[in-house]
């Protein structure tokens, strides 16, 4: 889901890499066939597909869920993901704000979770299987603009763990990765901002961006793709209801 650019864009490579045959999905039709084009060059087979959808609107989950188990029959790996929230306060968040993100980011988990979780798991997964959902780091820590994403994703934290207990016995693993910066469009519209608004030249702002990590740099999108297919494949078959923090070491939770 969500998986045209950026992150979510980065996991498709990396899981056609292990020549899987990829469902993604966005917004803009234009993107998503070239996204399409790319996979298809890397794995070689036209088994990669490409579906129109809007996360926000129910009627999209249902025709992205409905298509992609028509073209792929069952599934292997289900990679929850969706595009960022607003920045911003709890003052200067009004309510269409806060609709449009519990839509888009926790109503559609919820959405795609439910299918996967009902009594078409076994149809779904065929007896084995990962699910896993893409979150940030910032949601351990109550700081911030970024309420919205931050409440969303609590949600998406305990919906996850639920599913881990409720799909025991399924062979489906359900786990969460963490992000803190990564190097996506997202991430370089923060960078020019910075230096728009307050004339910070590139590396200060990237610096900026990344201050809190010991590493001192942003992840490279590859480098969260990298974990992802760790988790989905087979030495991580212990590995189940958890999160993974990816972070550089930003964050300053101890456990
Ligand atoms: N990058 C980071 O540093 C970072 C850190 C922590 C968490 N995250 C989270 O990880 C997720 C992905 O971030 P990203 O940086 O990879 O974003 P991105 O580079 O902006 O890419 C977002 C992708 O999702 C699609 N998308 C956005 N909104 C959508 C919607 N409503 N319905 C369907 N598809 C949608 C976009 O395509 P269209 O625009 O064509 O729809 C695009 O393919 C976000 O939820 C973000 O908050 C990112």
């Amino acid at each position: 889901m969500a998986s045209s650019k950026g992150l979510g864009f980065a996991i498709a490579k990396r899981l056609a890499n292990d020549r899987a045959e990829v469902v993604i999905c966005g917004r803009n039709k234009m993107h998503l066939d070239k996204a399409v084009d790319d996979l298809q060059k890397i794995d070689g087979c036209a088994g990669d597909y490409g579906i129109v959808a809007d996360l926000a609107r129910r009627s999209d989950v249902d025709i992205l869920l409905r298509h992609t188990f028509e073209l792929l029959g069952s599934i292997d790996c289900l990679v929850v993901n969706s595009g960022h929230m607003p920045y911003g306060t709890l003052e200067s968040l009004n309510d269409g704000d806060w609709d449009h993100s519990y839509e888009t980011l926790l109503m559609s988990a919820v959405r795609v979770s439910r299918v996967a979780s009902g009594s078409r798991c076994d149809e779904i997964f065929r007896s084995w299987g990962d699910i896993v959902y893409v979150s940030s780091a910032g949601v351990h820590e109550a700081t911030g603009h970024l309420l919205l994403s931050k409440i969303m994703r609590s949600g998406i934290a305990v919906l996850a763990k639920h599913l881990a207990d409720t799909l025991s016995g399924s062979g489906v693993r359900v786990n969460v990765v963490a992000p803190g910066y990564f190097d996506t469009g997202r991430v370089h519209k923060r960078i020019e901002a910075l230096m728009v608004d307050e004339g910070l030249n590139r590396e200060t702002a990237i610096e900026r961006v990344a201050y809190i990590n010991p590493l001192g740099r942003i992840g490279i999108a590859d480098e969260l793709a990298e974990l992802v297919g760790f988790i989905v494949g087979d030495r991580a078959r212990y590995l189940n209801g958890t999160t993974i923090v990816i972070d550089g070491g930003g964050s300053r939770l101890v456990m």
